[in-house]
């Protein structure tokens, strides 16, 4: 493939690819503020009731955890289907061959929203601080089994030399070298989101980031500056998990990356991590996060994150003979039900915009 990524494909191809990337991106903006929020929180909770008390950022979280995992789950249901349309082969495969390895993200997913719930309840507000921990601790180790679950399918489903194997064996797991490392991108890349999405929420939510009340600091650090450390340490474990997992890709995956298919969203991807830690950088000497820094570390946040969604494309479509699957893709192609679609998509978009509302009133 000798043209950026997406053009070069057959029309049906491109087009769902670009709604996979496109709704994909959508639901990494919910799933990062879910398991950097539960991380966050997770170890947050030992910091004890003084100090967390003056964390705004733990108290938005403990508010919106819930229905960010609904926005998640949600939105992953758009790129199941088009995951489907273009790899059918090769998700199913993987899906069959973890059998209730995979299946059990279901149960673990409800148990998880549970605890979010449970973490917000009066009945936790009754006990001592102690019981805070264990439940934000469950919730966070059952996001963290999901993530891993998910990047594990995603590479069995690209490993057709290990399905006999894995198979034969009856295992139902498959540690191939890449797992670590891309699960790392996949965590460290959720607190650069997180950071950008809480210092919304707070300006939305009217916390002084401009200039941020002195005297208000947990472990030293002003609320902004805990936003700069959060976002940095994400965007460096991001560059380190990154020059890992790029070892472990196979040449022609190498190739594709950094060619004329995926060299360009390389490039923008970097750029948008560069931007990102710069604008978190002038945050930590500063200590204020003015409106322009915070839309240049959400452009950063942005770019990067949707490079970073294509990559992940660019590296299957150089492991999987694509082009062989473009007459399946086309026929996919033809099937209508367009109206319908969007007819539901404003219909849900209303019904939670007029959630949003009545909550806000409420509150
Ligand atoms: C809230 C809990 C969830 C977490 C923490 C999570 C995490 C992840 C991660 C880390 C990936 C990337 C895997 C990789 O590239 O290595 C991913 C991909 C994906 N997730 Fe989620 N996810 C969650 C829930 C869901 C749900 C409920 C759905 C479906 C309704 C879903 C649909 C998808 C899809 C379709 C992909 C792309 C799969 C592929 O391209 O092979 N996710 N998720």
């Amino acid at each position: 493939m000798i043209e950026l990524f997406p053009f070069g494909f057959p029309s049906a191809t491109r087009f769902s690819l670009v709604m996979l990337v496109a709704t994909l991106v959508l639901h990494m903006v919910f799933m990062h503020y879910v398991l950097a929020g539960a991380a966050y929180l997770a170890f947050g909770r030992f910091m004890g009731p003084k100090r967390c008390a003056v964390c705004g950022w733990q108290a938005i979280l403990i508010d919106w955890l819930p229905f960010a995992t609904g926005l998640a789950i949600a939105a992953g249901v758009a790129p199941l289907l088009f995951v489907q349309i273009l790899y059918q082969r090769e998700f199913s495969t993987a899906n069959l061959l973890l059998p209730h390895r995979w299946m059990a993200i279901l149960p673990v997913l409800l148990v998880c929203f549970s605890l979010l719930f449970l973490q917000k309840s009066a009945w936790i507000t009754r006990r001592a601080w102690f019981w805070r921990i264990p439940v934000a601790g469950a919730a966070f180790a059952g996001f963290a089994f999901l993530a891993f679950s998910w990047t594990e399918n995603h590479l069995l489903s690209l490993d057709e030399a290990a399905w006999p194997a894995v198979y034969g064996s009856g295992s139902i797991r498959d540690a191939s070298a890449g797992l670590l490392p891309r699960l790392g991108i996949w965590f460290f890349a959720a607190f650069t989101t997180l950071a950008v999405e809480l210092a919304w929420q707070g300006r939305l939510l009217g916390m002084q980031l401009v200039q941020p009340p002195q005297g208000v600091a947990v472990m030293g650090l002003s609320a902004v500056r805990r936003l700069a450390l959060t976002a940095t340490s994400g965007g460096l474990g991001v560059l380190a998990c990154g020059t890992a997992y790029a070892w472990t890709l196979p040449g022609e995956a190498m190739q594709a990356v950094t060619g004329p298919l995926g060299g360009g969203w390389l490039t923008a991807a970097v750029a948008g991590l560069a931007m990102q830690l710069a604008a978190w950088a002038w945050v930590a000497v500063q200590d204020r996060f003015p409106l322009p820094v915070l839309l240049a570390a959400t452009a950063g946040c942005l770019v990067s994150l949707t490079s970073g969604v294509v990559l992940r494309e660019v590296v299957r479509v150089s492991m999987v003979d694509i082009e062989a699957l473009a007459n399946a893709h086309a026929e996919a192609a033809t099937i209508g039900g367009l109206s319908v679609f969007l007819l539901f998509t404003a219909a849900i978009a209303a019904a939670i915009v007029w959630c949003i509302r009545t909550a806000a009133r409420a509150t």
